[in-house]
């Protein structure tokens, strides 16, 4: 199964994404961490996508599809894959569709931005692995410490109030009329984000079977 997941910074797609990883066996493929390691491996594209992200911006359309077609031509993508945080414009969008990928699912996971900016709060990522934890709803077995693989957890730049706020904005303007795009094609399914991540996984997987 080919997925997208679509939704509002802090939503909860990296954390969807991961309980669907393991539900379906197909691999996550997310922008943001594929751009995260690019820059702490200090690449060419790392540099150039550093300020954008920094200051909440969208990465330029260009960047990420690039990114995309290399990562799907790869051998575990074959049997399906689930897109987290791509497309995020009506041009990466139609980028997707002209590769002749076809996308069998859009999930949007919709949760009120009142309730984002404090969750991004709480997020820490594994420095090494890219792992999701949150102090209050996905609380790692020891304080600090990825589950994974053991390395340091750590709050994101970009999880910064101001910033935050930025990415909502970006999302509101170029990323929420993909919901139109997907649902005239007939792909859409909405998911309600809940308070608890297990509730959320719930709907989601009900979508799935949908
Ligand atoms: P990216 O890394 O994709 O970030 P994002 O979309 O802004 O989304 P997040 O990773 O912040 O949130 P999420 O929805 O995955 O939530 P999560 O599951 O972690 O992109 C970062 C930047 O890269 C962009 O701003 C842009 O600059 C660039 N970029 C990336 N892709 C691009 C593209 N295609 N085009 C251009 N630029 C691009 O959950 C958040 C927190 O909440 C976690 O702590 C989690 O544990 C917790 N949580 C999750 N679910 C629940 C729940 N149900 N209840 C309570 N807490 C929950």
């Amino acid at each position: 199964m080919n997925l997208i997941l679509l939704g509002a910074p802090g939503a909860g797609k990296g954390t969807q994404a991961e309980m669907i990883s393991k539900h379906l066996n197909i691999p996550t493929i997310s922008t943001g961490n594929i751009i995260r390691a690019a820059l702490k491996s200090g690449t060419e594209m790392g540099l150039k996508a550093k300020s954008y992200m920094d200051a909440g911006q969208l990465v330029p359309d260009e960047v990420v599809i690039g990114i995309i077609s290399e990562r799907l031509k790869e051998e575990d993508c074959q049997n399906g894959f689930i897109l987290d945080g791509f497309p995020r414009t009506i041009p990466q969008a139609e980028a997707l569709d002209s590769m002749g990928i076809v996308i069998d699912k859009v999930i949007d996971i919709e949760v009120p931005d009142e309730k984002i900016a404090a969750r991004m709060s709480g997020r820490r990522v594994c420095e090494n692995c890219g792992t999701s934890y949150h102090l209050l709803y996905k609380i790692p077995r020891e304080e600090g410490k990825c589950n994974e693989c053991g390395g340091t957890l750590v709050q994101r730049k970009d999880d910064h109030p101001d910033t935050v706020l930025k990415r909502l904005t970006e999302y509101h303007n170029q990323t929420e009329p993909l919901k139109g795009y997907y649902e005239k094609q007939g792909k859409l399914f909405i998911v309600e984000g809940q308070e608890e991540v297990a509730d959320t996984t719930a709907l989601t997987f009900k979508a799935l079977e949908a």
